[in-house]
């Protein structure tokens, strides 16, 4: 039996399910109480002196890092400050070399890493696993520290329980509104699935639309069954008197945006700024949250209301030393006997279903000779048939393009857009004479480019065989794809060396693992 937890790296808040994610709140809940009675906390101690403590920031930090080293310091064993500045990384080495030797140096480890490429932990997790299976050395633990705009899982988790506590642990439902900078905010978009521990959510995002969410986290909240509303600003939120008892705020990341949206600096942070005529409109019992820092400057959450009631903030940042410290002991294995009597039971994760080939009746279909339009007849072959069926003809044609590229196919050939039954709708058509069969990797390279199509296998000028592909699963280990996201760490400007790899995330999209990005299949190509 596999352990529970021991092992697990924390990359995204969904490494945990939400189970997992309560019961690491309970531990919490528990180690606070002990905390404050003061009663001995060995109990949340890991007993291992081997253990040791990597924090490696390549951003800057201060609640994060400080937080981490001390909840390490907590559990004993050696807390290595890794000193990003003055590294080898000065001298081009790239991060999954360094990890790599620093995994010799610190058996038993855990490894907290804060950077801007997005979906880092999820990569060293991946390629350090088998390296270590490889030079028999225990697989490091990776958490996540915050990686560019993509997610703060351990923040995400402080967050809960500080509304769990507000909330005085009823988690039947919740009623939050997001503040602030959106579109940047990592832990704003770990409270995408994060707040799935509520059975009802109900969430208000208020930001102008330069700063607003990205479409797809929104559209995954929807999928997650939150009901949302959206405003602008904080003025037209409280135009209305529905609003929300938790409100968080994030700091505007202008650092991170280009010439166009700082130039409306100023009109962007009055929109997300409270301003203490707003006060009357608060719903009695109202608390702020914030994940801090705040700009000294220009706080969204001005320091005239730190001594108020509306102040959760604070509480709120000294819960990250107590939920990290759970956090460490559950990734090292030390709640795994107690999780296993609680928790349901592990289930593996099914294998990535292969059904995206469909073997299709074979109608009593005319003789591909007998067509009576366009294409060139074909007596023993392939035809690619059914290509992106659909009122665009601009669309057939590119993706005709890219399969002739995707594929290679510099052979005797010909193809063209036809009508499908409606006049309005249309299909391409591949059609190859000198082409008897595709490999399995064809195939699959064929059902991403191209989902939908169908391939017809043609002997003495009869179809014997069709397949319809659907998209396909897992996409990876194909030099024509990468991810665009300019953060991802498989991007080739970071020379990591990652092996691009897709997930199937939706009816024509995919998201690449590592940064979770979406893509519409068709851009996933470098064609
Ligand atoms: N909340 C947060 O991540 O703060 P730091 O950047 O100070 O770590």
């Amino acid at each position: 039996m596999c352990a529970r937890f021991k092992g697990r790296s924390l990359s995204v808040i969904n490494d945990l399910s939400v189970e997992e994610q309560i019961f690491l709140y309970q531990k919490t809940r528990e180690l606070k109480e002990a905390h404050k009675e003061g009663r001995g906390l060995d109990a949340f101690r890991l007993k291992n002196p081997e253990a040791s403590f990597y924090l490696l920031f390549m951003e800057d930090s201060t609640r994060t890092k400080e937080s981490f080293r001390n909840a390490a310091a907590f559990h004993g064993g050696r807390v290595n400050l890794f000193d990003a500045a003055g590294s080898s990384f000065n001298k081009m080495e790239s991060i999954s070399d360094t990890v790599k030797m620093l995994v010799g140096y610190a058996p038993s480890s855990t490894f907290i890493i804060r950077s801007r490429l997005e979906g880092l932990t999820a990569f060293l997790d991946d390629t350090l696993g088998e390296y270590c299976v490889h030079h028999g050395i225990e697989k490091p633990v990776f958490i996540n520290a915050g990686d560019g705009k993509h997610e703060h899982p351990t923040q995400e988790l402080l967050d809960e329980f500080s509304f769990l506590e507000q909330k005085n642990w009823d988690r039947s439902a919740i009623h939050l509104a997001i503040v602030g900078d959106l579109f940047h905010g990592r832990t704003v978009h770990s409270k995408v699935n994060g707040l799935r521990i509520f059975d009802s959510v109900r969430v208000d995002l208020i930001a102008p639309k330069e700063l607003m969410m990205p479409e797809h986290y929104i559209d995954e909240m929807k999928g997650n069954g939150f009901s949302l509303r959206i405003f602008a600003s904080i003025e037209e939120y409280l135009t209305q008197d529905d609003t929300a008892g938790i409100w968080y705020f994030t700091r505007l990341q202008l650092e991170r945006m280009g010439d166009e949206v700082l130039e409306k600096a100023g009109q962007l942070r009055k929109a997300v700024t409270f301003r203490r005529e707003f006060m009357p409109l608060l719903k009695p019992g109202t608390r702020f949250y914030h994940p801090l820092p705040r700009h000294k400057e220009h706080p969204t959450v001005p320091t005239f209301l730190d001594n108020t009631a509306l102040n959760g903030w604070d509480a709120q940042s000294v819960n990250g030393y107590f939920t990290r410290i759970i956090e460490i002991g559950l990734l090292n294995g030390l709640y795994d006997g107690e999780a296993e009597k609680s928790l349901p039971p592990v289930c593996a994760k099914p294998a990535p279903s292969s059904s995206f080939v469909k073997e299709m009746p074979l109608n009593p279909e005319p003789k591909i000779s007998d067509r009576k339009v366009g294409i060139k007849p074909v007596e023993n072959g392939i035809v690619i048939d059914h290509i992106s069926c659909g009122p665009s003809i601009e669309t057939i044609w590119n993706n005709i393009d890219r399969i002739r590229k995707v594929l290679h196919l510099n052979v005797r050939s010909s193809h063209g857009v036809y009508h499908r039954n409606d006049p309005n709708f249309y299909k391409g058509i591949i059609s190859l004479p000198d082409i008897l069969s595709f490999s399995q990797k064809e195939v699959k390279k064929l059902a991403a480019v191209s989902p939908g199509c169908t391939i017809n296998f043609i002997k003495d000028s009869r179809v014997y065989k069709k397949l319809r592909l659907d998209m396909p699963p897992r996409v990876y280990g194909f030099s024509e794809i990468s991810c665009k996201n300019e953060a991802c760490v498989s991007h080739a400007s970071h020379h990591e060396s990652v092996m691009t790899e897709f997930l199937r995330a939706g009816e024509q999209t995919f998201k690449c693992k590592y940064c979770e990005k979406p893509f519409h299949y068709d851009e996933i190509w470098d064609l």
